[in-house]
């Protein structure tokens, strides 16, 4: 089956008003590459729900904080192309930097979600979510599609992006996507090709930490020892526990004490400098 790389937004442009004239529903599903079985998830559940798929390749370096991994973040053009043809993506859109930042990165205008930005990711990376919002629009404005599906895993980016979507009145219909996981229960990621093997073995003590706060929730315990027990549990396996937390799962506020509905459990941890995150929906 024939796959189009594409790197410039003209050419972009060309395919997609091909298909369009012709009628065909366009879903798409934005990358940073290195792409694994939960990207390709995505891939395949765009399929189910338009004619067309669109994937994006780009490692956007205004997501990245700057002592971060932005000049380490594992990049496999050949693979992932092989990946997204298998799965039946119809073009990869993969731009250079002066294609998506023609004034350069630091001068680009900017997006801002408040808000649902600021918590938990928010925090611990100033202008992530920023950089997020700005890339994404840049690119729904280059697709235009009519679907776009995200991952459940960057939960809080899902909910960034909902509200960008809807707050600059963008007819794209956002599909969440569930997270796909390890054999252990870690979350697949391609931050996990940091770990050593044992390191990704132990790292399913993530998920395993979620679950018992799913649990300890339908047992009925305040939500305060809930945090305090998972965060205990993550530091006596030697993760650095940036949070362990339970929110609501429609803005990530904090829920009162008893408070039982749309929650949603949520991790951020680093194990041997890596940093992982991860969620589970309690209710
Ligand atoms: P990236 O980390 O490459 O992830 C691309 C998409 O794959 C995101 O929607 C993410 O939630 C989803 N994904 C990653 N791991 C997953 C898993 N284990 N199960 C299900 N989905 C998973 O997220 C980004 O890139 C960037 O921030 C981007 C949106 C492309 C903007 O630069």
């Amino acid at each position: 089956m024939a796959m189009d790389t594409i790197g410039t937004a003209s050419e972009l442009r060309a395919s997609i008003e091909a298909w369009r004239r012709a009628g065909a529903r366009i879903a798409f599903v934005p990358t940073m590459g290195n792409l694994h079985a939960g990207h390709y998830s995505l891939v395949t559940l765009a399929r189910a729900h338009a004619d067309r798929v669109v994937a994006s390749i780009f490692v956007n370096p205004t997501q990245f904080g700057p002592s971060e991994d932005f000049g380490r973040y594992p990049r496999t053009p050949d693979e992932d192309r092989t990946g997204l043809i298998e799965h039946g993506c119809d073009l990869l859109f993969a731009p250079k930097l002066e294609e998506i930042y023609p004034y350069g990165a630091n001068a680009t205008t900017r997006v801002e979600v408040p808000v649902v930005s600021e918590p938990l990711e928010g925090a611990m990376r100033p202008g992530h979510f920023a950089g997020v919002a700005t890339v994404v629009t840049k690119l729904f404005n280059l697709v235009q599609p009519d679907i776009a599906v995200f991952g459940r895993k960057d939960y809080q980016q899902l909910l960034v992006v909902e509200r960008l979507v809807r707050d600059l009145c963008q007819p794209i219909r956002i599909v969440a996507a569930p997270i796909m996981r390890e054999p252990n229960g870690l979350a697949m990621s391609s931050r996990n090709r940091y770990l050593s093997t044992a390191a990704r073995e132990h790292a399913g003590l993530i998920h395993a930490t979620l679950l018992s706060m799913r649990e300890a929730l339908r047992d009925g315990q305040e939500i305060a020892r809930i945090e305090a027990t998972a965060r205990a549990r993550l530091e006596a396996g030697d993760f650095s526990v940036d949070y362990a937390v339970v929110r609501r799962a429609s803005d990530l506020s904090a829920p009162a004490a008893g408070e039982r509905n749309d929650l949603i459990a949520l991790i951020a941890a680093k194990l041997d400098g890596t940093r992982l995150i991860d969620n589970l929906v309690c209710s």
